[in-house]
């Protein structure tokens, strides 16, 4: 997340985290150090036509709730927009939305499909596709990181997953980013629900078909899949893999850029990756350091105490991994980007039942993408200001002008 140099209004009352806006116009580090410290369970007011909600900022109540499925549940949404609307279409169908023994079922009839055994063949893919694209992009030396190059490879992988096919994958890419995180203030939230239902359909049409021709993809999976001696709903089948393409492609491909970024602005990082940093540790500091995923919520089942506050049974609760993941007490020097950081207890994948399914996917994106870097790339240079999404959920970038040079054996 790049430092901006913009203003924090004098009042935490007055931050409108509902607005996309906010996080565009905001030098979030430093907004979010304050909640931390003056306001740790923050009370939002309300604004229009939305009820108020609670905000945890500290990593260590963030980590509470999350593993707390008992006093908080996912099943009335579990971001805020579907929070504050009091409902989510897909709960009790999609994974995420879906709380008690039908989601530890889902759960486990998909996990089939993400062990990293099975998914060993598409680790290998994602690790050519950028290779290639980064060769590719470096015979240009200057291209925008995103649309030429990020954009093309977490599709690409959840696409063979799912049997998705190659045609089909551009389009799917331009409906994602037009559903969670809006590319401007220009898009309305219309088109955020057209691209939604498009989604949708699309998968429908294409799961009836797996159900004729099922092969060893995940959708055919959820498609002929049984849970206790009976096949999932259509509406189960369509919204999960709605999840899928959603989660499988957008905060990868934000981490990825985020990498590449951060990587240009701390040049001493750049250095320590040519050299001899661990792999695996660099990729966890990347993912803690971009926190695509900026929040996840919950709905209070019951009245609960924090901090001596008293959130009530039927609030609304957003938990902010963007700030608990450089929350002073639970990370040294925080603001530091330290490719080497061990241990790194980020929540960049959330915690507990929850937890992200595509985590070791999502890893191996970044880790392939550093590797790709690190072994072929000389020099980084960033040619223009990026681009930020217009979105309070989705933090990353819709353009990076960038110049790569060449390593000298790359
Ligand atoms: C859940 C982040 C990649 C699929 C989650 C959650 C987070 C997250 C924070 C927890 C949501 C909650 O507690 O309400 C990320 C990030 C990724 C990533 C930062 C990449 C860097 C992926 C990929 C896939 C995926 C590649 C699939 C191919 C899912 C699914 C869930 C989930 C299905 C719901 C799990 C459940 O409710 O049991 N993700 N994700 N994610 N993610 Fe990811």
């Amino acid at each position: 997340m790049a430092a901006q140099a913009m203003s924090i209004a004098p009042d935490l009352d007055r931050i409108d985290l509902t607005d996309p806006g906010t996080f565009a116009g905001t030098d979030l580090r430093a907004m979010w150090a304050r909640f931390r410290a003056e306001r740790p369970v923050h009370l939002h007011p309300a604004t229009a036509g939305a009820p108020p909600f609670w905000v945890l900022s500290r990593h260590a109540d963030v980590l509470a709730v999350y593993r707390d499925n008992k006093r908080f549940t996912s099943e009335r949404g579990n971001v805020l927009a579907t929070l504050l609307q009091g409902q989510d279409s897909a709960s009790g169908k999609m994974l995420a939305v879906t709380d008690g023994p039908r989601h530890r079922d889902i759960r486990n009839l998909m996990l089939k499909s993400f062990s990293p055994r099975v998914l060993a063949p598409v680790v290998e893919g994602v690790r050519r596709r950028t290779d290639a694209l980064l060769d590719e992009a470096l015979e240009r030396g200057s291209f925008d990181f995103v649309t030429d190059l990020a954009d093309h490879i977490p599709i690409n992988t959840i696409g063979d997953l799912m049997g998705i096919p190659e045609k089909d994958r551009e389009q799917l890419v331009h409906w994602n980013t037009q559903t969670l995180s809006r590319t401007s203030s220009e898009h309305g939230a219309e088109e955020e629900w057209l691209a939604r239902n498009e989604i949708l359909l699309y998968f429908s049409a294409l799961a009836a078909e797996r159900r004729r021709h099922p092969g060893d993809d995940v959708l055919s999976a959820l498609a002929t899949g049984l849970v206790d001696g009976r096949p999932l709903s259509e509406d189960e089948i369509v919204f999960n893999c709605y999840s899928l393409i959603l989660g499988g492609d957008e905060s990868s491909r934000m981490s990825s850029v985020g990498a590449v970024l951060a990587l240009a602005e701390h040049p001493e990082q750049w250095q320590a990756l040519r050299e001899d940093v661990d792999l695996e540790t660099a990729t966890e500091e990347v993912l803690r350091w971009t926190t695509p995923a900026m929040h996840f919520g919950r709905r209070a089942l019951t009245d609960v105490e924090l901090r001596g506050r008293t959130i009530a049974a039927g609030d609304v609760v957003t938990l902010w991994n963007s700030s608990a993941n450089f929350d002073e007490d639970a990370f040294v020097e925080p603001e530091r980007f330290d490719l080497a950081r061990t241990p790194n207890k980020h929540v960049a994948f959330g915690h507990g039942p929850h937890f992200c399914l595509g985590a070791f996917l999502g890893r191996t994106h970044v880790s392939a993408m550093l590797a790709a870097l690190r072994t072929k790339v000389g020099s980084i240079e960033i040619l223009d200001d990026p681009e930020t999404l217009y979105s309070n959920f989705v933090y990353g970038y819709t353009s990076l002008p960038v110049r790569l040079g060449r390593a000298p054996r790359g």
